[in-house]
C-alpha cells in the first residue's frame, strides 16, 4: 500500500482524496491516512500531493518508516471520518510544508 508520511502533519491539503479510485484516505484533526487494506496500489495519489507526502511502503524513507504502522493504526480509529472529496488545506500549511520531524504535533 502508499503511505502518508511526516510532511501531511499540520498541511492536510486534500488533493490526495480526489484522485484515489477506492476512497481508502480517513481523516484527523491535522493528517490524513491511507487505509493499507483498502490501498489498491494505484500509485495515482502520490504526485498529486503538494507536500510530497506519500510514499509506496517499500520507498518510505527510512526516518519515517513508522508511519507506515500509524497509517494502519489511525486509519482503523478514523473509519469513520472517510474523506473523498477536496477541501481547502489547513490555515498554516505553506509555513509548515517541508518542516522536519512533525509527529509531535499530529493530533490524534
Ligand atoms: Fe488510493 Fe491509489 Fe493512493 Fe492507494 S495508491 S491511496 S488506492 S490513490
Ligand atoms: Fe496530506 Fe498531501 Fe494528501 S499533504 S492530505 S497527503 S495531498
Amino acid at each position: 500500500p502508499f503511505v502518508v508520511t511526516d510532511n501531511c502533519v499540520k498541511c492536510k491539503y486534500t488533493d490526495c482524496v480526489d484522485v484515489c479510485p477506492v476512497d481508502c484516505f480517513y481523516e484527523g484533526p491535522n493528517v490524513l491516512v491511507i487505509n493499507p487494506d483498502e490501498c489498491i496500489d494505484c500509485a495515482l495519489c502520490d504526485s498529486q500531493c503538494p507536500a510530497q507526502a506519500i510514499y509506496s511502503e517499500d520507498d518510505v524513507p527510512p526516518e519515517q518508516v513508522h508511519y507506515i504502522e500509524l497509517n494502519a493504526e489511525l486509519a482503523e480509529k478514523w473509519a469513520d471520518n472517510n474523506i473523498t472529496e477536496m477541501k481547502d488545506p489547513l490555515p498554516d500549511a505553506k509555513k509548515w510544508d517541508g518542516v522536519p520531524d512533525k509527529l509531535k504535533y499530529l493530533e490524534h
